[in-house]
């Protein structure tokens, strides 16, 4: 039985103070949930604070990009040693905001999935086809090189650790959702997938959904067998949508 993850990605939003109060207003409205791990990952500033609010709660905190070195000449980068110091549980990784507006690559993604594994973070890797792609039949042999490229080199052990994050880039911010079966199709061909390369460890590894997920789709996306929760934008903002999102129609 894999347990669910809804995890609120808050994008370049938030400044610490407003980071503090979504975080206290949340913080009463799920603060009973325990079936669900619940994530929020702010902005690197707000890491720390938000942390503090929920010490010891069933609240997990998110960076949303990390860099792969440890320390060093690295002018602007945060990396995950760092990130473990302040409180943070969990990195987003790969999402296609990141591989659109800087540069990240499969590449890339592979290296900073590795190193947050090594320093105890769990990674929410993101794949995702985009609407051209799909449209000219794509979409998964955009997922397969995605997924084989970004976890190349990960043992079946590692993945133990590894949430995976489906959103597709034309459902994400557009208000467009992909149904029930779009996403399930692409979720149980990830599983498939995984359990070509790390055989029955698949069964046990999250895929989260991601792409305008609301609290009026949240309940028909859990149902689907192999979507194991939401990674959420716009509506992890607001406290009262992102509460009724976590407590998704069980
Ligand atoms: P929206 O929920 O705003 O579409 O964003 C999805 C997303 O990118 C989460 O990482």
């Amino acid at each position: 039985m894999r347990k669910a993850v809804i995890a609120g990605n808050w994008k370049m939003n938030k400044t610490v103070s407003e980071s503090v109060e979504l975080i206290s207003d949340l913080k009463s409205l799920i603060a009973d949930v325990i079936d669900v791990e619940i994530v929020v990952a702010p902005p690197f500033l707000a890491i720390y604070h938000v942390a503090q609010e929920v010490k010891g709660l069933n609240i997990h905190v998110s960076a949303q990009d990390v860099f792969w070195e440890e320390e060093g000449a690295y002018t602007g980068a945060v990396s995950s040693k760092m990130l473990s110091d302040v409180g943070c549980e969990y990195v987003i990784i790969g999402h296609s905001e990141r591989r659109q507006y800087f540069g990240e690559t499969d590449e890339t993604v592979n290296k900073k999935i590795q190193s947050s594994l090594q320093h105890g973070l769990t990674p929410i890797f993101c794949v995702g086809e985009t609407l051209q792609q799909r449209e000219a039949g794509e979409t998964f042999s955009i997922i397969e090189t995605q997924v084989r490229r970004g976890l190349s080199g990960l043992s079946a052990s590692d993945m133990e650790d590894v949430i995976i994050a489906y959103e597709p880039v034309w459902a994400i911010g557009t208000g467009r959702t992909a149904t029930g079966e779009q996403a399930e199709e692409v979720h149980s061909f990830i599983r498939k997938l995984l359990k070509e390369i790390y055989k029955d460890t698949a069964d046990s590894i999250r895929i989260l959904y991601g792409g305008s997920v609301k609290p009026d789709n949240i309940d028909g996306l859990m149902t689907k067998p192999n979507i194991d929760g939401a990674l959420v934008g716009g509506a992890s903002l607001k406290a009262d949508d992102f509460a009724r999102i976590v407590k998704y129609q069980r």
